[in-house]
């Protein structure tokens, strides 16, 4: 049955618009001379003038990206609505409200679980046994699975960095090379050919496999100052897949399961206590690292290095400084991401399963 009401609620918004609406938009006036029965302006004068109707840019100029999200750059518009506006600082106003909230969480979670299924390289459930009552979380890994190509790649560049934050990073020429065949070895997986073409076809990236190996790096590899007026100390690969100790008092970061495997195998991690586990795959517990405390560490169990990588960078891009939310074998997920917003360019903050 018709809303009764409906019509009503439509003459008054008509009213309305009649009222106010139009005397303070630049529907059908852009260009047009000055006219003072209007509270605002629509020719470019009124940019000096400072008496711009608020719509001015988007409907006069083509500030908008309305209908243009994921478009190349087009240097007739003052305004981009492609990924790379990020880094470059030319997005128009409404870039994220309307190009980055595209995604349907039906099209995200349908990726998601392509990758998982498509993650070949993530530890079978037998090849490895976590205790979460005991004073070690992992009591078994199967050796022989992490000899596998990306995992030995993330591995090599646990120890490249310096940990301590305020300690700006120098990296080695080796270092770098051990970063470029990282890349290299995950930009070989499915998981990552899967990323790439979603991405692209999304509007997040420009379909170019260069932009989007560039993208991952500035990402996670791009060197940044954890504090907005500390050295460069920081990345995103150092503060999710390492994890940074700030002062004497605080870990931050910290989401790979690998890393803590290693770090609880070394000695350097005490596994605390238990928080949480949500399937699939994700954990949060209570660490001591290098004897200084994190409340709440989550990670993935299990999972390749370049499933971690492939999810956080999704996240990232779709659902930028804000929960990621998706359902993966049946289950709900929740990504959080930041951006290192005093840097410009698109840095990760941090990334991390919210449970
Ligand atoms: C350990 O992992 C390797 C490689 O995935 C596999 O071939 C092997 O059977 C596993 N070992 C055990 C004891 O499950």
């Amino acid at each position: 049955m018709m809303d009764v009401h409906a019509p009503l609620s439509l003459v008054f918004m008509l009213c309305s618009l009649f009222t106010e609406g139009l005397s303070n938009s630049c529907i059908g006036r852009c260009g047009q001379g000055v006219n003072t029965a209007y509270n605002c302006q629509c020719n470019s004068a009124c940019v000096r003038y400072n008496d711009c109707c608020s719509d001015y840019d988007a409907l006069c100029l083509g500030a908008t990206c309305s209908g243009r999200c994921g478009l190349t750059h087009d240097t007739t518009k003052p305004c981009q609505c492609n990924a790379p506006c990020v880094t470059y600082g030319d997005c128009c106003s409404d870039y994220q409200s309307l190009c980055q909230g595209q995604t349907t969480v039906d099209a995200l979670s349908a990726v998601m679980q392509d990758l998982w299924n498509s993650d070949t390289n993530r530890l079978r459930d037998s090849d490895y046994t976590i205790s979460t009552t005991g004073s070690r979380l992992f009591t078994y890994v199967n050796q022989t699975a992490l000899n596998k190509p990306t995992f030995q790649g993330l591995i090599r560049l646990l120890d490249n960095y310096n940990i301590v934050v305020g300690q700006t990073e120098q990296p080695t020429t080796s270092e770098l090379a051990e970063v470029d065949d990282f890349m290299n070895t995950i930009l070989a997986t499915p998981v990552m050919a899967k990323t790439f073409t979603f991405l692209a076809n999304n509007g997040h990236i420009t379909n170019s496999n260069s932009v989007f190996r560039n993208t991952l790096m500035e990402l996670w590899f791009n060197l940044y100052p954890r504090s907005s007026t500390g050295p460069t100390d920081s990345s995103g690969f150092e503060h999710v897949m390492v994890g940074e100790l700030k002062g004497t008092s605080t870990v931050s970061g910290f989401h790979s399961w690998i890393q803590f495997y290693l770090e609880e195998k070394n000695g350097n991690l005490l596994y605390e206590s238990f928080i949480i586990r949500k399937e699939p795959n994700m954990i949060a517990t209570a660490i001591s690292w290098h004897g200084i405390k994190k409340t709440k560490a989550s990670f993935f169990l299990g999972t390749s290095p370049e499933f971690d990588m492939a999810v956080y960078t999704i996240c990232s891009l779709v659902h930028r400084d804000s929960l990621c939310k998706f359902t993966l074998q049946n289950q709900a997920v929740s990504i959080q991401t930041w951006d290192i917003a005093h840097k410009s360019g698109y840095q990760i903050g941090s990334a991390y399963p919210s449970i």
